[in-house]
C-alpha cells in the first residue's frame, strides 16, 4: 500500500502542516481542577513526535460553569489556560501543530452528578429539552446566549495569544451547539429557530465572533456531524441540497476547514451517490475538510450502543468482512480523489502514539492494536 499521500504536506490559508494525519479530540478527564498537566503536554508530545501532522486537543472548556461534565475535562481559562501554554511549548518543541477543541456540553450535563465542577450549575440548551423532549431546564434567554457566544470569543483570541495554530468549534455529537442545529433540541420560535438554515443562527454568531477576537489569518475549524450520542441514525441534512443549505451561512461566517463527523469514514452519506460526508462537504463548500472514523481499526466509535435500525443492514457485519488495509487503501483513493483532504485518527492514535510513524514506514504490523479493554485501561 503506498501511504506516501498521507503524508504530503497541506496547505490552506494560514493553517501549514506537515502532512494530513490529524488526532481526532478526545476526552481524558486527566485534568484534575480542570488543569492539564505535565502529563497531559507529554501525552500531546508523544503524538507530535511520531508523524501527527496536526493535533487536535480534546474538547477543553469555554469560560461558563456548566460547560462540562466533570472537573476532569481541561478548562480554556485560569489556571487551565496556564496548563494549556505548557501544552503548546511541548508540541511546538517537537514539531508538531496543535489547536484546541473548544466545548459546551449543553444539556449533555446532568443535573446533580457527581464531580461536577460548579455544581450549583444547571444545564443549559436552546430549548432546555432532551432529545425526547422532556423538560431539564428554562431554554436560554438572549442575554444569556449572548454571554455563551462572548465565552467561545474570548477562548479564540486566548488560542491565539497563548501560541496555538488555531481552533476547532465543537458543533457536533449532540452537544450545545448541536443542540441549536439540531430540531429535536431546538423549538425556539425567536431567531435562533425554526428551518435548519435558521437553526445554524447561534453557530454562525459563535464563528463570528471568534472570528472578530482572532482576525481574517487564524484557522477556525468547524465540527459538525449528521448522528448524535445515543441517536447513531440522526441526520440534520436529509440530501445534498440540505446540506449545501446548512454549510453556505457557516462558510459565510468565517469557517476554514470543515471537520465532518462519521464513525465509519467510507459510508456514502445520501442515497444515489458514493460521496462520503466530507467529500459532500468539500464539493459543496469547496473548502478543506477533514474526514474521521474507524481509520485503522475494525469497529466503530460506540458501536456497542448503536442497534440497528429498522430494516437496516448490522454495519457491525460489514465492518469485519473488510480488511483495516483495504479500508486503508480506501482512504489513500480519497486523498489522491481530492475528496478529502486531512484524515482525523481517533482510537488508533490513543492506544498507539506512534500510529502514524508506523503507517509511514510500512511497519502496520507493528501497530498496537486497538480494544475496548485498552480503551477502558487508559481513561
Ligand atoms: C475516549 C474518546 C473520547 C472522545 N472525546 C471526544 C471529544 O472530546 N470531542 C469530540 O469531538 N469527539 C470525541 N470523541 C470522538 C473522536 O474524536 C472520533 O470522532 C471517534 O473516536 C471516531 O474516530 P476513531 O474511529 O478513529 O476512534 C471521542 C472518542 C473517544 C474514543
Amino acid at each position: 500500500m503506498n501511504t506516501e499521500l498521507l503524508f504530503a504536506p497541506f496547505k490552506a490559508g494560514n493553517l501549514s502542516l506537515p502532512n494530513r494525519i490529524v488526532m481526532a479530540p478526545m476526552t481524558r478527564n486527566f485534568s484534575p481542577q480542570g488543569i492539564p498537566g505535565h502529563d497531559v503536554a507529554e501525552y500531546y508530545r508523544r503524538r507530535a513526535e511520531n508523524a501527527v501532522g496536526l493535533i487536535i486537543t480534546e474538547g477543553t472548556a469555554i469560560n461558563h460553569p456548566a460547560a462540562v461534565e466533570t472537573t476532569g475535562i481541561p478548562n480554556f481559562y485560569g489556571d487551565g489556560l496556564k496548563g494549556w501554554v505548557k501544552v503548546v511549548e511541548e508540541v511546538h518543541a517537537a514539531g508538531g501543530k496543535i489547536i484546541p477543541q473548544l466545548w459546551h456540553v449543553g444539556t449533555a450535563r446532568k443535573i446533580g452528578a457527581a464531580n461536577q465542577p460548579n455544581p450549583e450549575a444547571l444545564p443549559v440548551g436552546p430549548s432546555g429539552i432532551s432529545p425526547a423532549g422532556e423538560k431539564v431546564v428554562e431554554p436560554l434567554t438572549e442575554t444569556e446566549i449572548a454571554d455563551i457566544i462572548a465565552a467561545y470569543a474570548q477562548a479564540a483570541a486566548d488560542a491565539k495569544r497563548v501560541g496555538f495554530d488555531g481552533i476547532e468549534l465543537h458543533g457536533a455529537h449532540g452537544y450545545l451547539i448541536d443542540q441549536f442545529f439540531w430540531d429535536k433540541t431546538n423549538k425556539r420560535t425567536d431567531q435562533y429557530g425554526g428551518n435548519l438554515v435558521q437553526r445554524t443562527r447561534f453557530a454562525v454568531e459563535v464563528i463570528e465572533a471568534c472570528r472578530r477576537a482572532v482576525g481574517p489569518d487564524f484557522p477556525i475549524v468547524l465540527r459538525f456531524s449528521q448522528w448524535k450520542m445515543y441517536h447513531y441514525g440522526e441526520k440534520l441534512a436529509q440530501t445534498p441540497e440540505e446540506l449545501e443549505q446548512f454549510l453556505a451561512p457557516l462558510v459565510k461566517a468565517g469557517v476554514d476547514v470543515f471537520h465532518c463527523s462519521s464513525r465509519r469514514f467510507w459510508e456514502p452519506e445520501f442515497e444515489g451517490s458514493d460521496l462520503t460526508l466530507a467529500a459532500w462537504t468539500k464539493k459543496l463548500t469547496g473548502k478543506p475538510v477533514i474526514t474521521v472514523g474507524s481509520i485503522g481499526l475494525e469497529k466503530a466509535f460506540l458501536s456497542e450502543l448503536e442497534k440497528p435500525h429498522h430494516n437496516e443492514i448490522d454495519k457491525t457485519k460489514i465492518d469485519k468482512s473488510n480488511s483495516v488495509q483495504a479500508r486503508l487503501e480506501q482512504l489513500v483513493g480519497l486523498v489522491e480523489r481530492e475528496e478529502v483532504d486531512l484524515v482525523a485518527v481517533g482510537r488508533a492514535l490513543l492506544v498507539d502514539p506512534a500510529f502514524a510513524v508506523k503507517l509511514r514506514d510500512h511497519q502496520t504490523e507493528e501497530i498496537i492494536p486497538y480494544s475496548d479493554e485498552v480503551l477502558k485501561s487508559l481513561n
